[in-house]
């Protein structure tokens, strides 16, 4: 489905709620309420402090809301495989907190306002408070990890905690490079997104002690489904809408982040469309309407439509690796979630 088609029906459905259809994601959180339940109980008893500036600050990212995806992830892969202890609530609070930190941290890096329809908190409290209160949620994921109590769930999500830092470093390191390849920006969102889905979804499995089959398949799993999904945002940054995705769009025009979109247009572009990349980009010097020209080299190129493609490809990918497990519910839910992460608006 084309970029547009897709934000055109969120605008629709955005107007006419009453009548739209649940996502696969909410659909998904209706199937998970009892557990989502105690694990946002979870989340808000962990970020309890003393000092109030982090109850304060934390609390205003969380209560702004957020999809839950990685948690969901988590938690349907636990009923799917029949886990019965309760171990996964407290990996699900961790990985929402791994993310919820490292978008604190984000946000200052890439200098951005809106999160989740809510001034960001950089933007409220400043720079400082934003990483010190991340730092401290990253300390709580841990804590959370010790506490659920295996150390190769811990291992998995402390070694993809480190991947998400190499990925924010390596996409820093590589701002304004016109000549990124498909494949160096493939690693830099394998690392900074999909590392902890692909954790948030094996940990369960890892946990019940399930077969290298099982933990390799989940984690095959949630990496495509990370990949589809960080594919797709970088679409919205070009083609979504501010108000649906509670974040502002252009962002990484402005910022000289050379994503997918761009890639794909360079690919095909000539040398005029080359110089003006590698102004706007490279050299960072942009002025009004240049945001318009870039859209325009996009379109010329089918690039959004060459990114949903991508996107649709891990996508399917994610829903095969789940054909090993025996079909229920849950089975289901998280088939459905790889087209959500594709057709998703918001
Ligand atoms: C935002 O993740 C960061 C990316 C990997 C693109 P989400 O889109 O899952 O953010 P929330 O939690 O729903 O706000
Ligand atoms: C989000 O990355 C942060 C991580 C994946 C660690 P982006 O910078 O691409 O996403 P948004 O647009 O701010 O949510
Ligand atoms: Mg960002
Ligand atoms: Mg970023």
């Amino acid at each position: 489905m084309d970029i547009n088609t897709i934000a055109n029906r969120a605008l629709k459905s955005a107007g006419d709620a009453v009548a739209a259809e649940p996502t696969a994601a909410e659909k998904l959180a209706a199937l998970a309420a009892d557990e989502m339940r105690a694990v946002n109980a979870l989340i808000i008893e962990r970020m309890g402090s003393p000092v109030p500036l982090i109850p304060k600050l934390g609390k205003y990212l969380v209560e702004a809301g957020g999809k839950r995806v990685r948690p969901l992830v988590t938690i349907a892969a636990a009923n799917m495989i029949g886990y019965s202890g309760d171990a996964h609530l407290k990996l699900a609070a961790a990985v929402e907190f791994i993310h919820t930190a490292t978008l604190l941290h984000d946000d200052v890096v890439d200098d951005s306002d809106l999160r989740r329809g809510k001034k960001a908190a950089n933007l409220v409290w400043g720079n400082a408070p934003s990483v010190l209160v991340g730092d401290f949620l990253f300390a709580r994921a841990f804590m959370l990890m010790v506490d659920a109590g295996s150390m190769e769930a811990l291992r998995s999500l402390s070694r993809a905690s480190s991947v998400i830092a190499e990925g924010e470093v390596r996409q820093l390191a590589a701002k304004g490079d016109i000549d990124a390849s498909v494949g160096s920006y493939m690693e830099i969102i394998e690392a900074k997104t999909a590392a902890l889905f692909a954790s948030a979804a094996e940990v369960p499995a890892i946990v019940a002690k399930r077969s290298a089959q099982e933990i390799e398949a989940l984690d095959t799993y949630g990496r495509e489904l990370g990949l589809a999904f960080q594919l797709i945002d970088d679409a919205l940054d070009y083609g979504g809408l501010a108000q649906n995705l509670g974040k502002n769009t252009g962002d990484d025009f402005r910022e000289g982040k050379v994503t997918i979109p761009v890639v794909l247009a360079l690919q095909k572009g000539t040398a005029e469309e080359k110089t003006f990349w590698s102004r706007v980009m490279a050299d960072g010097e942009q002025t009004d309407g240049d945001y318009e020209i870039a859209m325009d080299y996009l379109q010329r190129h089918d690039a959004l439509r060459g990114t949903i493609e991508l996107a649709a490809e891990k996508a399917n990918t994610a829903r095969t690796a789940l054909d090993i497990f025996p079909d229920n519910q849950w089975k289901t839910a998280l088939q459905d979630l790889t087209d959500f992460v594709v057709q998703r608006a918001s």
